[in-house]
């Protein structure tokens, strides 16, 4: 089939994997209100058409942290990406270093952190979820440490598992689940074969060499339900900053009193983000929380945004409404899903073209221009 853009990419993961794995990706909590705003709100944001500026000369290059960016764009934290090609987070992680963009590996991933660092020529960025096993999150902090991880993100909008009806529905979640979504993988022609779980379920990396022993996608299930901690609080940051004295991202932020929290506790960038609609079910689009945030936050810290962002014109309007780096989520799995790394490696050439398209007729030259004057008045969105 012939893919020029990220919804074609969908389109060919949903031919392609088993439906409880597509739906675990394309889903969101609740009704999934969230999710739809997320890019509907985007595709509102409208961009002022400036012409007969000399543009024949365009730079995307992003200074962020510590590394220059060859444009403003990083890969989200998706846990069990390894589930959607063989040695998943290996495949995305080298399209994202060949591209230029930082990879960030999950706390759940299937290749652990020891696996993937090495695979790439660029730093890599490690997520930590808050767990009751505080053990366990320092121990993966010094092996992330130990594996050269420059920055760490941590995630916050999870204390508590979203409700996601499409996974009771698929047989991801819910009794007997595990043994239903070993038969659908099974039976599912091809897939199976190629992500090397035929007959047998997957080594969750992280955890498993964690635990030192193999791990399966029931022990996965069951040992997060018990261990997401809703007792997180700033104190928890400041025990995690003990641990980490590379750069913070803290992730999940949708609030500007949360931001300013963030920037008191001395983080160095926030993302904002709802988790791609999967958590709180009616919290607002990122692109409609995002113009007050990047306003409270005032440039002290680094404001990187995701959710819904699905071609390199979203990049660029995230980037209008404020944001300094902007994170892909489902759509570069959906090219890993349906073409590995080859896959995710086209989809960030796609993204950086349709950007520069985007800001030839905007007028922008290099990233730093891309801000609020690009936006007309009302797409502001309130
Ligand atoms: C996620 N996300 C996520 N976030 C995180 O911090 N740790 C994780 O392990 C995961 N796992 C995960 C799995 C799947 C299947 C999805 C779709 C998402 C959230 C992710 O990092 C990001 O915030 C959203 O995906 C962004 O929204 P879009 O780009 O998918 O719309």
């Amino acid at each position: 089939m012939i893919i020029s853009s990220s919804h074609d990419y969908r389109t060919a993961a949903k031919r392609r994997l088993p439906p409880f794995l597509f739906h675990y990706l394309d889903g969101g909590a609740y009704s999934e209100h969230t999710l739809r705003r997320n890019v509907e709100d985007i595709a509102d944001v409208a961009l002022r058409q400036r012409v007969l500026n000399d543009m024949s000369q365009l730079s995307l290059e992003t200074p962020l942290f510590d590394e220059t960016l060859s444009m403003p764009v990083a890969l989200s934290p998706v846990g069990l990406a390894g589930m959607y090609a063989r040695r998943g987070e290996v495949q995305a992680a080298r399209a994202a270093a060949r591209k230029g963009v930082p990879f960030t590996l999950s706390t759940v991933s299937v290749c652990p952190i020891e696996e993937v660092a090495p695979a790439i020529d660029r730093p890599m960025w490690f997520q930590l979820y808050v767990l009751k096993d505080r053990g366990f999150m320092r121990n993966a902090l010094e092996r992330a440490k130990a594996a050269g991880v420059t920055t760490l993100v941590f995630t916050v909008d999870m204390p508590v598992p979203g409700a996601r009806y499409r996974d009771a529905h698929s047989g991801m979640s819910g009794p007997n689940a595990a043994a239903r979504r070993m038969l659908q993988a099974m039976a599912h022609p091809g897939w199976a074969w190629d992500v090397g779980i035929k007959g047998k379920p997957h080594d969750l990396g992280n955890i498993s060499a964690y635990r030192g022993h193999p791990t399966g996608l029931e022990d996965y299930i069951g040992w997060l339900g018990k261990n997401f901690d809703p007792s997180i609080c700033w104190k928890d940051l400041e025990w995690i900053r003990e641990f980490w004295d590379g750069p913070m991202v803290i992730k999940g932020i949708l609030d500007p009193a949360d931001a300013r929290d963030a920037v008191a506790f001395g983080a160095d960038g926030i993302v904002v983000s709802n988790h791609g609609g999967r958590q709180l079910d009616g919290t607002p689009s990122t692109a409609r929380a995002l113009p007050a945030i990047a306003e409270a936050v005032q440039g002290e810290i680094k404001v990187i945004a995701d959710s819904g962002v699905r071609s390199g014109l979203d990049v660029v309007r995230m980037l209008a409404l404020g944001a300094d780096c902007v994170m892909l989520g489902r759509s570069y799995i959906y090219a890993l899903a349906s073409g590995g790394e080859a896959g995710v490696y086209n989809l960030l050439d796609l993204i950086e073209k349709e950007m520069r398209v985007a800001m030839v007729l905007t007028g922008a030259s290099s990233v730093s221009q891309i801000d609020t004057d690009l936006l007309v008045g009302a797409s502001t969105l309130g």
